[in-house]
């Protein structure tokens, strides 16, 4: 196997990338087209840039679908993003499970997701539980601070029952109560369209993510805008706070 492909050095390559997809409603304005058509078009996007995380030999890919700000949007779309997600399981599901690819969901579940996007996100996860190659979290109806709350929320709950002593809480403590626990923490975040905010995503676990930030679209984004990225983040030095060794 070649160690480098397009410059990128595939011993180096971050083992967990974020994506912010953004910019679909922008996309479909300046077609004259609706937002609901960008996002729509966001699909193909999204399914190249699978691609070409499996190409690169990613173990994580993490992609922002519908923050729990989002549904202060019109009813229509957000009616709009909930059917289009549900349908887009049932028809991405069975190629992203012949491709090793486990797909899981990152969020709060209850609340407005409705009852039949919500069964199709549990078989969805059923059917791709024991895949290894990669993974492919959607974070939906999530919200960075939201997943703090929730996380708060328990360790309170095992305080109050005398389970946990508040002494001990430390930030690996309530690491293990976010939404996924065994997920390490993005090595890279990307968003698109041209805006520098993480918009609450991954609010916890970005604390020392690299962040690229480009001008394309989603709808038109591509594996070669992740091979981009890619290049940059190799590019980059991370220091944690500590000194270049
Ligand atoms: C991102 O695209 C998709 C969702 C937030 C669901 P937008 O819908 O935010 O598109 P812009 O930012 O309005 O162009
Ligand atoms: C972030 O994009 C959420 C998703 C991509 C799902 P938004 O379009 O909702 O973010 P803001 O409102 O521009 O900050
Ligand atoms: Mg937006």
């Amino acid at each position: 196997m070649p160690s480098v492909v397009d410059g990128i050095d595939l011993r180096r390559v971050p083992g967990h990338v974020a994506i912010v997809m953004d910019g679909n409603g922008r996309w479909a304005e300046r077609r004259g087209l609706k937002r609901t058509d960008g996002h729509a078009a966001g699909e193909e996007a999204l399914f190249d840039t699978v691609e070409g995380a499996l190409e690169l030999g990613l173990s994580w890919l993490t992609v922002f679908a519908f923050s729990t700000e989002n549904w202060r949007r019109p009813l229509d779309e957000v009616r709009f993003l909930m059917r289009f997600n549900e349908s887009l399981l049932l028809r991405r599901r069975d190629e992203m499970h012949q491709r090793q690819v486990r797909v899981r969901f990152l969020g709060r579940r209850g609340g407005r997701v409705p009852g039949r996007l919500r069964r199709r996100i549990e078989e969805t996860e059923e059917l791709t539980r024991r895949n290894r190659r990669m993974t492919l979290s959607f974070a939906f109806n999530y919200g960075g601070r939201a997943e703090i709350v929730d996380a708060v929320r328990a360790l309170a709950a095992e305080a109050a029952d005398g389970k946990l002593d508040p002494e001990r809480i430390d930030d690996k403590v309530l690491a293990r109560r976010l939404y996924a626990p065994d997920m390490p923490d993005p090595d890279l975040v990307i968003r698109t369209s041209g805006e520098y905010r993480l918009s609450n995503f991954l609010l916890w676990e970005s604390a020392y993510s690299e962040l690229v930030f480009t001008d394309v679209l989603w709808p038109d984004f591509r594996r070669d805008d992740l091979f981009d990225a890619v290049r940059r983040y190799q590019g980059r030095r991370r220091r944690f706070g500590g000194l270049d060794a």
